[in-house]
């Protein structure tokens, strides 16, 4: 029949694929990119702040000395030169590492892939921030693995929260394998881990033998001071696996990322990612070497974090400026997001239709959790849109979320429910 297509191969999918589903963020790209709406949704890096005539001309550069190997397959493990660039951008955050213990993927998303693969059976148990990064979530989803959240406050994941969370795993007879943890500027919640925590944390972990996955994209894009030092600096060399990329403080669609782990993990990272992609681009990571070698990288971060902070103080600005009140916010001191909270009897899910129309796009909250929580929380980003177009983003959400309030007064909390006809996912079942 025309237009419909059914799936031939229904019944013959491995059970994985059941927990494969289009994040909140794919779903919105259509609509959210549509050039009436201002999109507060998606994560992206702001190229065209990069010098893209310097780049141009280190890749022809490149191609013209060094084409046949550039364009040639490479080691599994990445390219020795670049491993060797990474633990001096390691360095900037304390991380002392050795280039033969870094495996260079393809993006972090890779990594968190590889990781995954080499630890998770279907079932086991992985602890992660609530709320926590969409993608790692997709892959662990697509591991079969079991994510048991862990609240966070102002300061970042709650040590004792921590805690109680490894003895109720425990105590139902099983083992969390590790600990997935962003502690920088976090995606989605825009808070970072505070120093002292960093230690609690790594400690309740050692005398738990659990592993660290400490995943680091935005360390660098800080506002406020130097970075803090990572949690794999605080003698973390056995305990910590540490994710970094290249993708917010050069380029994503390079898709250059890596890992760095003790030694015995690192071997089954390598041999994971040749049966997965044989090599990183040789080409890409010949283009991230030269442009750390040639040009002001570092200069060139300091630009970035002064646009994402203009944009960051436009956001909140404007939030706090026209928000109706019983809505709260995080105060990111870097990175990409903003994590509200709407008031009681709202719920971000149901409200999105009208905020499309109003033409203003975010992300809820929802897709941020493994167990269907978050129906009130939406991740609102600053890092693409310009400061004029951030205030009227939040000037149309805002508009939105007042006349929410009034249909919540008028008609009571189902009415929201009963004219979209969307439901809100109980915990545990979404
Ligand atoms: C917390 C976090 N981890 C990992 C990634 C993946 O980054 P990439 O694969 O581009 O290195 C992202 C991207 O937004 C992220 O926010």
């Amino acid at each position: 029949m025309a237009g419909i297509r059914l799936d031939a191969f229904t019944g013959r999918y491995a059970q994985r694929t059941a927990g494969m589903t289009a994040s909140e963020i794919r779903a919105l790209f259509a609509v959210a990119s549509r050039p009436e709406v201002v999109s507060l949704a998606g994560g992206m890096p702001y190229t065209t702040a990069l010098p893209l005539d310097a780049v141009g001309s280190l890749m022809s550069d490149l191609i013209a000395r060094n084409g046949p190997a550039a364009l040639q397959y490479g080691s599994g493990q990445g390219d020795p030169v670049l491993r060797e660039l990474i633990c001096d951008v390691m360095a900037l955050e304390g991380v002392i590492g050795s280039p033969d213990d870094v495996t260079v993927t393809v993006g972090s998303q890779q990594a968190l892939d590889l990781i995954t693969r080499i630890f998770i059976d279907p079932g086991d148990v992985i602890l992660a921030e609530a709320p926590s990064y969409v993608g790692a979530l997709g892959t662990f989803a697509s591991y079969q693995a079991d994510v048991v959240h862990v609240p966070m406050d102002a300061e970042g994941l709650v040590p004792e929260a921590l805690r109680e969370a490894i003895a109720q795993v425990q105590a139902s007879g099983r083992t969390a394998k590790f600990l997935y943890t962003i502690p920088n500027f976090h995606n989605p919640a825009g808070t970072s881990l505070s120093d002292p925590r960093r230690d609690e944390v790594l400690q309740i972990c050692v005398e738990a033998g659990l592993l660290v996955i400490e995943d680091n994209p935005y360390g660098l894009l800080g506002f406020e001071g130097p970075p803090t030092p990572a949690i794999r600096a605080r003698g973390g060399e056995n305990h910590v696996i540490y994710l970094g990329s290249f993708s917010k403080t050069f380029a994503p669609g390079l898709r250059v990322g890596w890992v760095l782990a003790p030694h015995a993990v690192r071997e089954k990272l390598v041999l994971a990612s040749e049966a997965s992609v044989l090599c990183p681009p040789a080409l890409n990571q010949m283009i991230v070497s030269e442009y750390l070698t040639t040009q002001d990288w570092q200069g060139q971060v300091a630009v970035f974090q002064k646009l994402y902070q203009e944009r960051r103080d436009a956001m909140l600005n404007a939030l706090t400026s026209m928000m109706p009140s019983g809505t709260t916010w995080t105060h990111p001191t870097g990175g990409f997001y903003v994590w509200t909270t709407l008031p009681a009897g709202l719920d971000a899910k149901v409200m999105q239709p009208r905020a499309i129309t109003a033409r203003v796009a975010y992300v809820p909250g929802i897709g941020f959790y493994a167990d269907g929580q978050g129906q009130r929380e939406l991740r609102l980003s600053y890092c693409f849109p310009e400061p004029a177009r951030i205030e009227e983003g939040v000037r149309r959400l805002a508009g939105v979320v007042e006349a929410e309030l009034e249909l919540l007064q008028t008609f009571g909390p189902s009415f929201s429910e009963r004219i979209t006809g969307a439901t809100t996912p109980s915990p545990g079942l979404a």
